[in-house]
């Protein structure tokens, strides 16, 4: 390379006046030269090295990177706007984990058998303000719910619920993941709490979800780890800021839903934020009938099954196990078919050797379930005083 003249001019004139021929000089300037390479070496270093460690040594560093990776996937796939999602701090990256998009959520209100009454209170009660809070901000009497609570025994479509909500109102899922909330190293938990909401907010209308949330929110106790009663306060002092944000409802649509089967063991001061609950029990009758026809809407069924007679024969029953009854059934032909030695490796062949479901198929399958329903009996869940 040709070093310009002025600088070439230079070179020459200090090595003149240092007299770098003299060998005392030279070593001295060796010398020099070393030591601030090394000063320089040891400062690069020193500098990775704290880089490396502040990253390695923060114990949520992985768990953090997993949601991270996760919620750009999210992100992705529910189109949301880059300008968005680069707005997004740490933690709401990691709550992005937990969302899901209303269109993904398989649920609809036609899958839930026998409870047309509490959907429709439903519809009118928590979705119509969360798709119109313009008509519902014009008085103080119709202020929407922003804590709902789904309760009674397990099995009965609490959960089926609180997701054909998030589909019908439209509104994004955030099927809130307690664990995930209570961390151990200090001030995460808090960070994570208060990105629950801004994320909510960011993204609205949202609906929080928080499934057995009597983990998460029971009576406060005095062995409660700090954390989980710090984070409770958090929570639930958010939570008021729901309702007093900017008093505008239309710029707050947000909404928390509980769901608990074990609705005598909540805080007094959550139930109170949630006036809007749903008690769902176990089906009557007539619900049961519908719960029947609804699961075998699809299925071929011998003209010798009667539904009524299945319904009598269930009482005390959950929806999911009469989901259960009816997968049993369903099965007893197919597993007849694959243990029946002639049967053909030609699939439509296959399929027409496949019989109906009949009456046997479900005593049988009746037989089967009750043993199992009759241990659960054991555990008798308590009832509630909630209503
Ligand atoms: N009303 C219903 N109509 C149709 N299927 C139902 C109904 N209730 C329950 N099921 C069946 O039972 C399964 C479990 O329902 P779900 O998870 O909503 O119950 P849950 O009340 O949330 O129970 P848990 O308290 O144990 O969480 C559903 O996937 C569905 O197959
Ligand atoms: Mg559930």
């Amino acid at each position: 390379m040709v070093l310009p003249s002025k600088l070439a001019q230079d070179l020459t004139e200090t090595s003149r006046v240092l007299n770098l021929k003299d060998p005392h000089v030279r070593s001295m300037l060796l010398s020099l030269g070393t030591r601030t390479l090394a000063l320089v070496g040891s400062m690069v270093f020193s500098y990775l090295l704290i880089r490396y460690a502040m990253k390695h040594l923060d114990p949520t560093h992985e768990e953090k990177k997993r949601q991270k990776e996760l919620a750009e996937m999210i992100s992705k796939k529910m189109n949301l706007p880059k300008a968005i999602v680069n707005n997004f701090n740490e933690y709401e990256m990691c709550v992005l984990a937990d969302l899901i998009n209303p269109v993904d959520i398989k649920v609809t209100w036609q899958d839930i058998g026998g409870l047309d009454e509490i959907i429709d209170n439903i519809r009118q009660t928590v979705i119509y303000p969360l798709q119109h809070p313009e008509l519902f901000s014009r008085s103080k009497l119709l202020t929407s719910p922003k804590g709902v609570l789904l309760y009674g025994p397990p099995g009965c479509g609490k959960t089926m619920l609180a997701k054909a909500i998030a589909r019908e109102a439209g509104a994004n899922f955030i099927n809130l993941q307690v664990t995930s909330l209570l961390d151990k190293w200090y001030g995460e938990s808090q960070k994570r709490t208060a990105a629950i909401f801004s994320l909510a907010r960011k993204l609205q209308p949202t609906i929080i979800f928080i499934d057995e949330i009597d983990s998460f929110m029971r009576t406060r106790q005095n062995d409660d780890h700090e954390c989980t009663r710090m984070v409770k306060t958090q929570f639930m002092t958010l939570w008021d800021g729901l309702e007093t944000d900017d008093g505008d409802p239309t710029l707050n649509r947000i909404l928390i839903i509980g769901a608990t089967n074990r609705a005598q063991d909540l805080d007094a001061a959550i139930l109170r934020r949630m006036p809007t609950r749903y008690h769902i029990q176990s089906p009557n009758i007539i619900q049961r009938v519908k719960i029947f026809e609804l699961i075998l809407s699809n299925e071929d069924l011998d003209t010798d099954v009667d539904l009524e007679e299945l319904a009598k024969q269930t009482s005390n029953y959950t929806g999911s196990d009469i989901n259960e009854i009816c997968r049993q059934a369903a099965m007893q032909r197919i597993v007849e078919l694959c243990n029946n030695r002639s049967t053909t490796n030609d699939n439509e062949e296959h399929l027409s050797q496949l019989r109906p479901i009949t009456r046997a198929d479900f005593l049988e399958a009746l037989r089967k379930v009750h043993d199992s329903h009759h241990q659960q009996q054991q555990h008798s869940f308590n009832r509630l005083t909630l209503d």
